[in-house]
């Protein structure tokens, strides 16, 4: 049985953890850097980099201990190596280039997108390539074909806000503080989603692309009116949203070939009325719907670990640099406006 080490430092999370080949987590800690940011309204790089680089090296002794092994006992050392802020993926990868180098283990260096992409084959054994991929979170919003580990064909990405970016902003219209997505969520319980009408951008466009900035001004100008109670205000949102998802998802389905699941996986994968409807939609394909728990969804060093064990005897040099960006899918067109979220 195989133990990898993951570290995940690429936004606002220090995560670390232990995986096993059996799809265990043996060990992990995660330490959120909500309360530095909230003042800010998001995350500021300068001060996640320092708070990464104040928790992590303890974090790795408690997972160790935790576990109770040593640096030995452990097979390979994964790190995120981007995408992402510079600074944290820098603190993540020059400290596991570190241990590596004092324990004679292989280094993996992970993209985080694949650790997402990844995280449902360690949250369900029987899935199996291929699959849909729709990954949702802060910075990425893309719908992908997966046939295998580093094998991605991407069918759609946004051309300007990330759904959980969206999210976010929306939070932030509706004061509800950072991080957004979850808030809103809890907001949108009370509220009626059809009581404010607002735009479903791109909505049955031929290419399979996203776009949210104009629900974003939607929502801002909905809220200026004085009209709307938050909580319908909230809902609305996110019905609009999940109708977009639904859209594109279907055109990408039409264009992807066969799959054998439909999987989400990202922090808005978190969210539960976006699960029951992508569960829906899946169901009207014929296909099985595989979402990661929660916990899995949001940023988290088990799925970095994993990616390391799909990885294998991979073996990254201690010279590789930390990436700012680094696209699943390199063949991938650019698409007009993409430019930051490709
Ligand atoms: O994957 P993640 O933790 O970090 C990135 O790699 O970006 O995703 C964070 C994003 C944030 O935009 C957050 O608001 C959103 O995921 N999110 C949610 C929920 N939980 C997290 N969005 C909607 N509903 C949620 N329950
Ligand atoms: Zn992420």
């Amino acid at each position: 049985m195989a133990l990898v080490l993951g570290i995940e430092s690429s936004c606002d999370e220090t995560a670390v953890a232990l995986v096993n080949s059996e799809r265990q987590i043996v060990a992990q800690r995660i330490a959120s850097q909500d309360e530095e940011h909230a003042p800010y309204g998001g995350v500021v790089p300068e001060i996640a980099a320092r708070a990464h680089a104040e928790k992590l090296a303890p974090m790795i002794e408690a997972v160790l201990d935790d576990a109770n092994v040593g640096l030995r006992d452990v097979d390979a050392i994964a790190a995120t190596a981007g995408p992402g802020l510079i600074g944290g993926v820098m603190v993540g990868l020059v400290s596991a280039k570190a241990l590596a180098m004092a324990s004679d283990r292989p280094l993996i260096a992970v993209n985080h997108l694949e650790g997402h992409a990844l995280s449902p084959r360690l949250a369900d054994e029987s899935l199996e390539f291929p699959y849909a991929l729709l990954l949702v979170s802060g910075g990425h919003c893309q719908i992908l074909r997966v046939d295998g580990v580093g094998q991605y064909s991407r069918l759609a990405t946004t051309i300007d806000d990330a759904l959980g970016e969206a999210f976010d902003k929306t939070a932030k219209i509706l004061g509800l503080g950072f991080p957004g997505g979850p808030a809103v969520e809890r907001l949108a319980l009370d509220g009626d989603p059809k009581a404010v009408p607002l735009p479903r951008p791109l909505l049955r466009s031929p290419e399979p692309h996203f776009s949210f900035a104009g629900l974003k001004s939607a929502v801002l100008r909905a809220k200026d009116s004085g009209l709307h109670k938050d909580a319908d205000l909230a809902a609305s949102f996110q019905q609009a949203a999940i109708d977009c998802v639904n859209d594109r998802l279907k055109k990408s389905l039409d264009q992807m070939g066969d799959v054998s699941a439909l999987v989400v996986a990202g922090g808005v994968a978190a969210n539960k009325v976006v699960r029951t409807a992508l569960e829906a939609l899946a169901s009207e394909y014929g296909l099985r719907f595989i979402a990661p728990p929660p916990a899995l969804c949001t940023d988290n060093a088990a799925m970095i670990a994993w990616a390391g064990i799909e990885r294998l005897g991979q073996s990254d040099s201690l010279d590789i640099a930390a990436r700012p960006r680094w696209p699943l899918d390199p063949d991938a067109e650019t698409v007009r406006g993409a430019g930051v979220k490709a």
